[in-house]
Formats: structure tokens, sequence, C-alpha cells
């Protein structure tokens, strides 16, 4: 039976991942600051309970995040407590499309982390998808106390139900390393007004959306789209059906 470590397995992704890797002919462990079933207690930030949470594992699964510089910390504990077991586990990590064009702190971590990754020799494949349907309701859920929403002019998403990249992270976890894996994006692209009106017609809201045009390197990767992957759009739930299962549940 192979051993598989998802560390973020208590995250919006890793507990996709976990469910589909649970089929029973695995053994799953979750790393997690908490202690909990099927869980080993570990910090990525400090190295803390790694030796053990990697010991013996055939597979790593990587979908924890600290949302900053935190990652490129992650990565080099992990990493390292690999090379300390002897053995050569595969390390599955999850980026975003666009980490190396698009200036964002957070991004910048994230392809750092995937630079440590893979100059670590540990075999590894990396997956980079677009952001997840969840992200871009967020983005409009916390801005319903203002009078009106804003979504930047030129904006594009492509997002992507976070089930989709569970699908494709729990396959490519069972396959051999692969290196960098083909970007996957959400079946549709949209401007980020587009996708406002349709969060604004599915929550029932009327008030106005805002397009401000901002300056800047940032602005600029987000309307040149290079966070998108026209190429591989995958799955099937729209930005859409994700908000209407998710007001109906
Ligand atoms: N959101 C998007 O649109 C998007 C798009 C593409 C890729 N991604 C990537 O997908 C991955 C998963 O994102 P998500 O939205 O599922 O994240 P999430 O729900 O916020 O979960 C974060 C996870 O990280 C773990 N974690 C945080 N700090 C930790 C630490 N110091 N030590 C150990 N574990 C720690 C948390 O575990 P505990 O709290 O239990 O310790 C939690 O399980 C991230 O790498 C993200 O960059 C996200």
């Amino acid at each position: 039976m192979n051993t598989v470590l998802v560390t973020g397995g208590t995250g919006k992704l890793g507990r996709a991942v976990v469910e589909r890797l649970a089929d029973g002919e695995r053994e799953i462990r979750v790393l997690s600051r908490a202690p909990g079933t099927r869980r080993v207690v570990g910090d990525l930030r400090t190295g803390a309970g790694l030796a053990d949470a990697v010991e013996g594992v055939e597979v790593i699964v990587h979908c924890a995040t600290t949302y900053g510089r935190d990652d490129v910390v992650a990565a080099r504990w992990l990493v390292e407590a690999i090379s300390r077991t002897g053995g050569a586990p595969h390390l599955v990590n999850i980026s975003i499309v666009g980490v190396d064009r698009i200036p964002l702190p957070y991004y910048r971590a994230k392809l750092a982390a995937e630079q440590v990754i893979s100059g670590s020799g540990v075999p590894w494949t990396n997956l980079r998808a677009t952001q997840f349907h969840d992200l871009l309701a967020t983005i409009f859920d916390v801005q319903r106390w203002l009078p009106v929403t804003f979504a930047p002019d030129k904006f594009r998403f492509q997002p992507v139900d976070i089930g989709t990249v569970a699908d494709h992270l729990a396959e490519l976890a069972i396959h051999p390393p692969a290196g960098r894996a083909p970007d996957l994006g959400g079946p549709r692209i949209h401007s980020l007004r587009e996708l406002a009106g349709i969060h604004r017609s599915v929550v029932h809201r009327r008030r106005p959306i805002l397009s401000p045009r901002l300056p800047g390197k940032i602005a600029r990767g987000y309307a040149q789209g290079w966070n998108l992957v026209p190429d591989n759009p995958r799955g099937t739930v729209t930005f859409e059906r994700f908000l209407r299962e998710r007001v109906s549940r």
C-alpha cells in the first residue's frame, strides 16, 4: 500500500485531493499545524514535525500555503526533510499560472518555491492552475458592504473549480514524476467585469460595477492574460454554476 502525504490537506484544495486519493488502497497522511484524524502535526514555517511526516511516504502532494514569502521557507524545509529520509518520494506541487510573469509578491514566492523544488534533486511534478472560483467569489463577497463593486478594467480570469484541480493533482500523484505539467485553466475566460455581473445576478444585488483602469505591471499582467491558459480549458463547472450551487447549499 502506498503512503501519501498531503500538506495543506485541511485546506480547500488539499481536502479535495485527500478525498480523491483516499480510496482504501493507500494510507493518507495530512500535514497540519493542528491535530486531528489522519493528521501528522507539523509546521512548514519552522520544519517542526516534518521528519515524521515524510518518513516512509511514496508521494507528497504539497497544497499548503502561507500566502507569502514563507512558501519558499516551506519548500526548503520540505525538500530538506525528504532528503534526510534517504528515500525519493515523488513531490507534486501546486502553483499558479503566471507566477513567472506577474510581479505580485505572493507569485514571486510561489515561483521561488517551484525553483527550490525543481532544483532539489527530489523527483517532482509541478502543476500551475488558474484562480479558483472560490477566490473570485471571495473578491466580490468581501465588497458586499460597499455601495459599488470594483472590478478593474481589462482584468481577465479563467476561474476553475477546485474539484477539477484536485482531480488533476490526484492523477499526477499516482503517475511517475512529470516535471512541469501542462498548465490548467477553467472552462471559460471572462473579464473581471463580466464575472462581477454574474456574481451580482446570482446573489441578486443591484449595485453598480465600477471598472477603474489600474496602472502598473501587475494590472498589465492581468490585462495581457498572463494568468490565462486559453489552450487548456478544463472542467465543466463554470463560475455561474459554482455560484448557483453555493447558493443552493
Ligand atoms: N486560490 C486560488 O485561486 C489558487 C489558484 C492556483 C493555485 N493555488 C494554490 O493552491 C494551494 C492551496 O490553496 P487553498 O486555497 O486550498 O489554501 P487554503 O484553503 O488556505 O489552505 C491552506 C493550507 O495550508 C496549511 N498551512 C498554512 N500554513 C502552514 C504551516 N506553517 N505549516 C503547515 N501547513 C500550513 C493549512 O493547514 P493548517 O491550518 O491545518 O495547518 C491549510 O491546510 C496553494 O498552494 C495555492 O497557492 C490557489
